[in-house]
């Protein structure tokens, strides 16, 4: 998720609930020449990657700029990269990047002709539904099963659902059935018992991808597996590295801060009744008062991972 679970967040996760099998990056945005932002690729550098299973992404809709980046992270040692035609956002979609090729599938269908003709590494997608509705998946799904994909991810929404309308099961049960590839169901599981319903429905399920649910509770991928459930000691704990981590990367202290609020957006939905020490928290102005706030949070409301992320109203 882009703002949130970067390299030093991926490590520091890892360090603390190493139950998930593998991380994908944020996507990496190449321009026309494939070119794109340093700080994208010291976020996938090895080095900086070196305890993880690490999945690079990119976003892209011209077959050489992909194939650019496929090269070089072929050089850098990676077996596989994600194509991401599902980013819902206004200015993704408006460059006909992300989910905007879901909307032209003739275009779609010739560039993973394409990009499959010439790839160097394995690559894997990860889609939505469809644009405007999720019956799209129908005509889309034969267009994917034209091609080796490594893997297919499916967030079970269409673009127009963004991140809030109800996931459509129905419509991901009709993918599943066609397949020949494993397909990896995304989208609102946030607790042990969201993720029992999806895999007791879907047997031949290839995995399940998660995204807030995780950002909201580190330890969702360990409950999730039949382990404990995240303690209020062990979220400090995690908290507190994930700080230090931080400024030691060289993230100034109000950097740190605003990344952290970030991760608070999400982590705070497991504590109800927290709406007043959260205000303050989101209102600090350097480190040390957003450390004294989050202290003060985690000290005097209960936790509660068993609610799970609670989204936005
Ligand atoms: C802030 C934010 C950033 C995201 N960035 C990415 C991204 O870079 N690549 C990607 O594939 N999905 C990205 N996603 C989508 C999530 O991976 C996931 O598909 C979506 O949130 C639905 O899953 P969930 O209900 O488990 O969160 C992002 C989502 C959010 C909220």
């Amino acid at each position: 998720m882009e703002g949130v679970t970067g390299h030093v967040f991926r490590r520091v996760h890892h360090a603390f609930f190493p139950q998930a099998d593998k991380y994908y990056a944020p996507f990496i945005a190449p321009d026309g020449k494939g070119e794109f932002k340093i700080s994208r690729l010291r976020d996938i550098l090895p080095e900086n990657n070196e305890t993880i299973t690490l999945v690079p992404q990119v976003l892209a809709n011209d077959a050489e700029a992909f194939l650019h980046v496929a090269r070089q992270l072929a050089d850098l040692g990676y077996g596989e990269v994600n194509l991401n035609i599902g980013c819902p956002s206004a200015t993704v979609v408006s460059k006909h990047k992300g989910a905007a090729m879901l909307r032209q599938p003739d275009r779609l269908d010739a560039f993973l002709a394409d990009v499959y003709a010439r790839t160097p590494i394995s690559v894997s997608v990860k889609t939505r539904l469809g644009f405007s509705s999720t019956a799209e998946f129908d005509a889309l799904m034969p267009i994917f099963e034209r091609y080796p994909i490594h893997e297919l991810i499916v967030h079970a929404r269409d673009r127009a659902g963004m991140y809030r309308s109800a996931p459509d099961p129905d419509a991901f049960a009709r993918a599943l059935l066609q397949s020949r590839f494993p397909v990896v169901y995304n989208g609102n599981i946030f607790t042990a018992k969201d993720y029992r319903a999806v895999a007791g429905r879907f047997e031949t399920l290839g995995g399940v991808m998660l995204g807030r649910g995780a950002a909201a509770d580190p330890a969702l991928f360990r409950t999730i597996r039949g382990g404990d459930a995240l303690s209020v000691g062990e979220l400090r704990d995690f908290h507190g590295a994930l700080i230090e981590a931080h400024l030691s990367s060289g993230l100034s202290a109000a950097f740190t801060v605003g990344k952290m609020k970030e991760l608070w957006f999400y982590m705070h939905t497991l504590f109800p009744d927290c709406a007043k020490p959260y205000k303050a928290l989101t209102k600090a102005r350097d480190l040390p008062q957003f450390t004294a706030c989050a202290d003060t949070l985690m000290a005097s409301c209960a936790l509660d991972p068993a609610r799970g992320f609670q989204p936005p109203l």
